[in-house]
């Protein structure tokens, strides 16, 4: 049940925005009709032995052919807002600047779009959670070419803004950037699936393609902000943003001021990389540059400029917490988290939370709440919470209902969670403006298949229509929000 505290009611603004988070190629399914291209998911989805489960994405919750009766359900669940991604490969097949737009994979955005605000739902759109167009990886390299994937990015955006400005006010550049790169181009799981591992990639450099590839989003990301602000807002008044993933870090020993100096680096490894240049100097953070030298790319002095200031809010996704310690011997060529080791205890044997079916996600509100304090207290810029959630132990058995409905694991989650929100906007001072629980429905949780279900519906993958039934945990969120959220 909800674990409301009654000393916390109302302490959320009136306008704040709730509802739940997806991503296209999560959800979508018809992943070739009506002339959508090819995703480097789809490849990837398609080539044996990558996907956990060996499932593909063809047809995910079938989502493509049953928004109206999603948005029903979002509708039935009380949420105030919906963010979900555009597929880029559905709107132009090939991607790149001189390549046809296709009016069916326009007409399909439309129309969900136009159900949502008839539902009364504002629209939260993310332009690129991951899906690049394989056509653009096969022509250049996508991200790892700066100078040719970044007109075909802004072409992209431009015609989203301009199919769906007018009703659209909210927009993502980029989701979690960060992991796009560490899990395609570094641990090499994800699409496009590069790494130095060569018994996992053929291809691919762990220790420079990260950066060069998270460098193409940053500057990618400001010259389409731009864009917006001098194209779009004047007229459509909407805001712009990027969302950035960052779990907690918290020293493994609270008395080693190295384990202390550790926990601050691997927050600027993991945070600071994106968010320093966007919200605090314009550049990547010392800590980084001292580790990686040339390794990591320069900004030029205009490059600089452009991203300072170049993200309207702070788009948070977060999950957990990590102890963390210092390494005694110098970083590896291939370390991405600032020569640290990432522990489940601490030196007391304090465990970082309760385990959920997915290896490297436990419970850890109190966590959560020194993240949100770490951001407002480096940035100072309003939080939107953009992902948030969990999976449960259990739940990825294929018979359903009964029990994953009654999903306690997922429930002591979100308590934990939003009262810590809650208590850090009362009692801590932090400006958050929303929160989108991950996951609406159950979906394909990219390299892990559909064994992961973060949903608070319980998706049947067996039935053709992908029968969806509500968890608890759906009417647990709202319940949180009805008595945080200030009436007007
Ligand atoms: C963050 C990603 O944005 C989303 O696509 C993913 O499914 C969740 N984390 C859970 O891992």
């Amino acid at each position: 049940m909800a674990d409301l505290k009654p000393h916390l009611k109302g302490v959320l603004r009136p306008d704040f925005q709730w509802g739940y988070a997806t991503a296209a190629a999560q959800i979508e399914g018809a992943w070739n009709a009506d002339g959508r291209g090819e995703s480097i998911w789809d490849k990837l989805g398609h080539t044996p032995g990558k996907i956990k489960d060996s499932s593909t994405a063809d047809d995910a919750c079938r989502s493509y052919d049953f928004y109206k009766e999603d948005v029903a359900l979002m509708k039935s669940y009380g949420v105030r807002a919906y963010r979900f991604s555009l597929s880029w490969s559905r709107i132009i097949p090939l991607g790149g600047k001189d390549d046809p737009v296709n009016p069916k994979g326009i007409e399909f955005y439309n129309s969900l779009i136009n159900e949502l605000l008839a539902n009364g739902i504002t629209p939260f759109v993310t332009l690129f959670h991951w899906d690049i167009p394989q056509a653009l990886e096969d022509r250049y390299g996508g991200m790892l070419n700066l100078e040719k994937y970044t007109p075909d990015f802004l072409r992209y955006a431009r015609v989203c803004f301009e199919s769906f400005g007018d009703r659209v006010k909210n927009w993502i550049t980029y989701n979690e950037p960060g992991v796009y790169s560490l899990a395609g181009y570094a641990a090499g799981v994800h699409a496009p699936g590069r790494s130095s591992n060569r018994e996992l990639n053929e291809e691919g450099d762990s220790s420079t393609e990260p950066f060069i590839v998270s460098h193409t989003e940053l500057v990618s990301h400001a010259h389409c902000v731009k864009m917006y602000r001098e194209e779009f807002k004047p007229t459509q008044k909407g805001t712009i943003m990027i969302t950035l993933h960052g779990n907690y870090s918290e020293p493994w020993d609270a008395e080693d001021p190295l384990d202390i100096e550790a926990a601050e680096r691997a927050r600027e490894f993991e945070i600071a990389w994106f968010a320093d240049p966007i919200y605090k100097t314009g550049d990547y953070p010392a800590s980084m540059r001292a580790q990686l030298g040339d390794r990591l790319p320069r900004f030029t002095e205009e490059e600089s400029k452009l991203l300072l200031g170049s993200s309207d809010f702070y788009g948070m996704n977060t999950y957990t917490t990590f102890y963390v310690k210092h390494k005694k011997t110098p970083p590896e060529l291939t370390d991405h988290l600032g020569n640290v080791e990432k522990l489940e205890n601490n030196s007391k044997g304090v465990s970082r939370g309760t385990e959920s079916d997915t290896y490297w996600l436990r419970t850890c509100p109190w966590g959560y709440r020194k993240l949100l304090n770490w951001v407002w207290n480096r940035y100072h810029v309003p939080i939107f919470m953009t992902e948030n959630g969990t999976t449960a132990k259990g739940e990825h058995l294929d018979t359903p209902p009964a029990d994953p409905l009654n999903d306690t694991h997922r429930i002591e989650f979100f308590n934990g969670y939003l009262n810590a929100l809650a208590s850090a906007v009362k009692e801590d001072g932090v400006d958050i403006r929303s929160y989108f629980a991950w996951t609406f429905t159950d979906n394909w949780e990219w390299a892990a298949g559909y064994t992961d279900r973060f949903g608070v519906t319980w998706i049947d993958y067996k039935s053709p229509e992908r029968k969806r039934y509500p968890k608890r945990s759906a009417g647990v969120i709202r319940e949180h929000f009805e008595h945080y959220i200030a009436k007007e």
